[in-house]
This record gives structure tokens, C-alpha cells and sequence, in this order.
């Protein structure tokens, strides 16, 4: 089958890559030359894991290729999937879909033959109708179909999730086009994943759906560490003492310093928009966006606390810059509520992160970037881990403790265990745990 993808970005990358793996014929267009020519010369402009090998590849096998131009590819395919940005609209929060509508204009006369123009970007109920719209007032002969069909792949797990979903959702209300995707996921049905058929707006709301359940789940879970703190319990015993109750599940039961990344936070506002909207709003996610917003500040005035009262003068080492491990993706991190707060507080930054400092260094020019954990703990007075990337969980304390001037380490992820931390020397602040006193 051939397929096209336009957006050749996390999303579009990832899915293109694995629909080649699949067997099929794709191209992956995107309007900005640089990311082409980069991936042209086998260069991935995202750290994903796994992504360099599977994209060269394929790349060799002659499934996959890399085009600006849609024109090139457009009129040849089966499909055509739009995988562009939906950010949150400056100054509301409903969702931009200036690039979704800019590409249906773009892709309406490039269509020859029969074509299913697929939204896999996340957006509201009834872009699908407007991409139509677009379509058809562009191209009034075309004959073509808009399905829906939402992405739950996560970074830094992203292939996994892809080629392994826990499910498929197709949203079209025309046979032939559900059968032609049920036909590109085929490969899937090797491992029985289940294939919803659903409408197309169905389909668009239920990607707003899980996202706004997830951050639920986290901001549930951040408020009842809150209230551990406060009466002396532990909440990784209370979540997995929920969690463990299938009717709950343990996924998405870590608490942190509120989620971030590329799409719970603009996800939750586009579908609380919709909502109120529609005349029912949703006051449940309403109040999560504001719980998450309060709880990335509210992290500087925990780190103060660790710091004995104040960070005026003192010299931070913060571990992890990125939203979550396993990506280079800084968008609505929590460091970067976090970073500039202690900054006014008058605290000098260093840092570390093992993908995003470059990333960061177009946000942050002001921070003293260094090439490891160890050096960027070297005589700063505290350590703050805000990411916990797989090499902070294994630190050698004691040298941690040799380096740090106040001997004080903040994990904002709980990545350490009380008894991990007893007679190294630190003091160990963590989230919804009692804490751990040097000497003690
Ligand atoms: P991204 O910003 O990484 O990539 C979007 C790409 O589209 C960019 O490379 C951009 O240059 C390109 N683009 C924009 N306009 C174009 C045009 N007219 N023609 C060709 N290319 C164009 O975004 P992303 O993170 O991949 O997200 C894409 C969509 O998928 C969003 O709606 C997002 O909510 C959704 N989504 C993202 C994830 C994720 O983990 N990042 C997961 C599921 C769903
Ligand atoms: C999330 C969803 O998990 C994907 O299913 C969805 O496709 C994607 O959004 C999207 O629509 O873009 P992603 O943002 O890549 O994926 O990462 P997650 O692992 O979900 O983490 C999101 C944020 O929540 C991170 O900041 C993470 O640290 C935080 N989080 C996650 C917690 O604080 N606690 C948890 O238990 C889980």
C-alpha cells in the first residue's frame, strides 16, 4: 500500500517508519528543508529510541523516503495521513489548526484516483467535517474519504507503542475507507490487537479523551502526595495499594512535579474549550489543568524548604530537563517553571540532561550546562532531580554526598528508596515520602 505522511515529526516520523517496517511504501513530506536534508543523509532530528536503526533500515530495504514537496508523492497514494502540529492557540486554549488546514489545501489537487486523507494529529470534533470541506472546495472531483484515525504512541517508547498499541481506533463513517486501514494495520492482527471502528468524531474525541483521563489520573495522584506529606503517609504504598485494584490499574500512579510534554497540557485545554463549547463543560479536567499549572511552581517553594529556607546565593544542580526520560523534548517541561523560579529566588543553575540540553540551551542561555551527572554536581551547594532518566537511578550516593557543599538531594520523581539513601550522608527530600535526614 502507499502510503503518504505529512509532518515528519515525532508522530509522523514514528508512524511512517513503522508503516514502512510493515511492508508498506512511504513517504514522509515535510515543509522544512533542514529536517529533509537531515534525514536524507540518514540523520534523525529527534532522539527517539530505537528510531536511527529502524528508519535506515528501511530506508535501505527502499520503503522509505524523505520529500518536501507533497506534489511528489500525493497523487500515487492510498493514503494520505496529515501528522502536523496542533499546538494550544496563543492567548486561549483551544487548539491551532492552521498547519491541519494549510496541508488539506495543499494536498486537495494533488489527489488522483481513490484516496483516504487520515487525521492522526490530535484534533477537536468536526475537524475531520472541515478537512472535508477544504478538500472538496479545492478539488470539487476528487474522489477521496476523511477518516480519523487518533495516535497514543508516547515518547521515548514510541515504536513500541506503535507496532504494539493496546489499541487501533479507525473514525470514518465510509466502508470503503475503514477497509482500506483495516487493511494498512493488518500486521497488527498478528498479535490480536483490537481495531475499533468507530465514527469520525467519536474517534477524534476519544484520543481527548484518554489524554484527559491520563493527566486525571497523575493529577489525583500528585494531590494525594500532597496530603501524604502532610499527615506522614507514603504514597507509593497508597498507589500501589490502589493501583493493584483492576478497577484502577497502576499505570500513570507516579507522582512528580506535574505532567508536561507535547500534549496533556494542550490536549486538556483544547477538550475543556470543546467542552464549554458544547454547553457541558468538563470541571473535573478544568480543575487538573490548574492543580498541574500550581503544582510545577509549587516545586520551587518545595526545593527551597530542602534548601533549609532559601536559595538566594546558592549554587543548584538540577538532573533532567526534559518532560520525561527518553526524549529530547523540552515542550511544557516542568524545569521550565522550575528553573527560572529559583533563578528569581536568586539561585545559580547548572545542569544536566543526557538529550535535552540543546534543546534547553534555546530556552536557557543563563545556565551553566555540564557533560555529566557528577560534574554538574561538583561543590553546587543541592541537587534537584526533576527527570529521572534511567542513569540518575543508580548514583553513586556516598561521591554524591562528597560533592554536593549542603549535602542535599531533592528527587522530585522518587526514584530512590528511603533505605538506599540512610548513612550516605545526604539529606533526601522526595515526593509524598518522609524524608531523610543526614545523620538519621
Ligand atoms: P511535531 O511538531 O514534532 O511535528 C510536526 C511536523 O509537521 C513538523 O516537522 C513541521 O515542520 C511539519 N509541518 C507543519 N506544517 C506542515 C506542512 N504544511 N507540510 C508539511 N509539514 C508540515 O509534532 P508531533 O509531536 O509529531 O505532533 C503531531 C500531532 O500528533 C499533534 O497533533 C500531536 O498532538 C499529536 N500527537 C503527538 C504525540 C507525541 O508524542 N508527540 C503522540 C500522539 C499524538
Ligand atoms: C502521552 C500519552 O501517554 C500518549 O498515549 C499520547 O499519545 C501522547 O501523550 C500524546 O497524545 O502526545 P507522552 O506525553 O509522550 O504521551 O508521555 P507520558 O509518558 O504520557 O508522560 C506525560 C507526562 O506525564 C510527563 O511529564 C510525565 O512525567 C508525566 N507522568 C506520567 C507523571 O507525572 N506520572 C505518571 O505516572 C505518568
Amino acid at each position: 500500500m502507499r502510503v503518504v505522511m505529512i509532518g515528519t515529526g515525532y508522530v509522523g516520523l514514528v508512524s511512517g517508519t513503522c508503516f514502512a517496517d510493515f511492508g508498506h511504501d512511504v513517504v514522509c513530506v515535510d515543509n522544512n528543508p533542514d529536517k529533509i536534508e537531515r534525514l536524507k543523509q540518514g540523520e534523525i532530528p529527534i532522539f527517539e529510541p530505537g528510531l536511527d536503526q529502524l528508519v535506515s533500515q528501511n530506508v535501505a530495504a527502499g520503503r522509505l523516503s524523505f520529500v518536501t514537496d507533497p506534489a511528489e508523492a500525493v497523487g500515487e497514494a492510498d493514503v494520505v495521513f496529515i501528522a502536523v502540529g496542533t499546538p494550544t492557540r496563543r492567548g486561549s486554549g483551544y487548539a491551532d489548526l492552521q498547519y491541519v488546514y494549510a496541508v488539506a489545501e495543499e494536498l486537495a489537487p494533488l489527489l488522483r484516483g481513490y484516496t483516504v486523507v487520515v487525521n492522526k494529529s490530535t484534533v477537536p470534533v468536526g475537524t475531520g467535517d472541515e478537512v472535508e470541506e477544504i478538500i472538496r472546495r479545492n478539488a470539487p472531483d476528487a474522489d477521496f474519504d476523511v477518516a480519523s484515525n487518533p495516535e497514543f504512541l508516547r515518547e521515548g517508547a514510541a515504536i513500541e507503542d506503535f507496532k504494539r498499541p493496546d489499541r487501533v481506533v479507525i473514525g470514518t463513517e465510509s466502508p470503503r475507507a475503514e477497509k482500506l486501514l483495516r487493511t494498512l494495520y493488518r500486521p497488527l492482527n498478528l498479535n490480536e490487537v483490537p481495531i475499533l471502528a468507530t465514527g469520525r468524531r467519536t474517534a477524534e474525541l476519544t484520543k481527548y479523551a484518554a489524554n484527559a483521563f491520563l493527566a486525571v489520573k497523575i493529577g489525583f495522584i500528585n494531590e494525594i502526595s500532597d496530603l501524604c506529606d502532610a499527615v506522614g503517609a507514603n504514597v507509593q504504598e497508597v498507589a500501589r495499594g490502589i493501583g493493584l485494584d483492576k478497577r484502577i490499574g497502576s499505570k500513570f500512579l507516579h507522582p512528580g512535579p506535574g505532567y508536561g510534554g507535547s500534549c496533556f497540557p494542550k490536549d486538556t485545554l483544547a477538550l475543556t474549550q470543546t467542552a464549554r463549547d458544547a454547553g457541558t463543560p468538563i470541571t473535573l479536567v478544568d480543575t487538573v489543568v490548574a492543580s498541574n499549572e500550581n503544582r510545577k511552581k509549587s516545586m520551587i517553594d518545595r526545593i527551597v524548604r530542602a534548601a533549609g529556607g532559601s536559595v538566594e546565593g546558592k549554587t543548584i544542580a538540577v538532573l533532567g530537563l526534559t518532560f520525561k526520560p527518553n526524549t529530547d523534548d523540552m515542550r511544557d517541561a516542568p524545569s521550565l517553571i522550575i528553573i527560572p523560579g529559583l533563578q528569581e529566588l536568586g539561585a545559580t543553575i547548572r545542569a544536566y540532561d543526557p538529550e535535552g540540553m540543546e534543546e534547553s540551551r534555546q530556552h536557557f542561555s543563563d545556565v551553566d550546562y555540564r557533560g555529566s551527572a557528577y560534574e554538574c554536581m561538583e561543590k553546587a551547594d543541592l541537587a534537584v532531580i526533576i527527570t529521572e532518566w534511567d542513569e540518575f537511578r543508580a548514583l553513586d550516593l556516598e561521591r554524591v554526598a562528597g560533592l554536593l557543599n549542603d549535602r542535599v538531594l531533592v528527587d522530585l520523581r522518587n526514584i530512590y528508596k528511603r533505605a538506599e539513601l540512610e548513612g550516605t550522608g545526604l539529606s533526601y527530600f522526595s515526593i509524598g515520602r518522609p524524608d531523610v535526614t543526614a545523620g538519621k
